[in-house]
């Protein structure tokens, strides 16, 4: 009998490789990915479309309420605007910071997130989904890298189109104010799940990163083998960044 297909949560700071990271392993387990940092950029867009003040914590947990997103295939579409290319800017950067500061607003996003991983069967990125989103998540992971590795991926990301040509120490200084908004704010703030298995990037080629978290998985998979190992092309190899615990040092 097959078991439930399972949750898997990946979260980090930017440019810790999550996004890379999370649609590998989704497409290799045939599961669905879904970034939900795109969520809270798709939202700051349509406030700043609507004109609507980046503090007014209602009117933008009012429009994450009622927004449909279609997260499929790496596009993002919200209310039927694809805005996959518009929200990757550093002024959607900062405001997606801004709009993800407030409880409401999270609320109105964590609901949709759970609806999308009722069924397991998904690879879901952020900055709660270990925490707070799916907290008995089946398999939770914390990406990480150096503030310097992580300022070169965003600088060199093609999918962040206007950091193109600008200063790598521009995106560093933005990143670290980011960071310290996403990891201080009060609610649900970037923080490692006590059971997480921590992997530290730096240094290590995205592809060694991606076999550990099938190996991860496929660890998981075997206590449950209907599960997760369902639709995967091939056994994951060994090897690759070493893992720790979350809550070990
Ligand atoms: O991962 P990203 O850079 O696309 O995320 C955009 C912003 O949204 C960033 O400030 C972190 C925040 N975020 C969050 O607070 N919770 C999530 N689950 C995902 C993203």
């Amino acid at each position: 009998m097959s078991k439930k297909p399972l949750i898997v949560a990946i979260d980090g700071p930017s440019g810790a490789g999550k996004g890379t990271v999370a649609r590998a392993v989704a497409a290799r387990l045939r599961y669905r990915h879904i970034d939900t940092g795109a969520m809270y950029r798709a939202v700051a867009w349509k406030a700043r479309q609507d004109r609507i003040d980046l503090a007014d914590e209602a009117a933008i947990a009012a429009i994450g309420e009622r927004a449909t997103f279609d997260l499929a295939q790496g596009r993002v579409v919200i209310d039927g605007d694809d805005v996959s290319a518009a929200i990757r800017t550093p002024e959607i950067d900062a405001a997606a910071t801004t709009v993800a500061r407030h409880p409401a607003v999270r609320r109105a996003l964590v609901a949709h997130q759970r609806v999308y991983g009722a069924d397991g069967g998904i690879v879901m990125e952020g900055r709660d989904i270990g925490t707070v989103v799916f907290p008995d998540a089946d398999v939770k992971i914390y990406l990480d890298a150096s503030p310097e590795e992580r300022a070169r991926r965003r600088a060199a990301d093609p999918a962040h189109t206007s950091s193109k040509g600008t200063q790598l120490s521009e995106v560093a200084i933005a990143l670290a104010d980011r960071d310290k908004s996403d990891s201080t704010r009060a609610a649900s703030p970037l923080a490692v799940a006590s059971d997480a298995i921590v992997i530290d990037t730096t240094g290590i080629p995205i592809e060694s990163v991606i076999e550990s978290v099938l190996t991860i998985v496929n660890a998981k998979c075997e206590r449950a083998p209907a599960a997760a190992s369902e639709g995967r092309r091939e056994p994951p190899q060994s090897g690759g960044p070493s893992a720790q615990r979350g809550g070990e040092s």
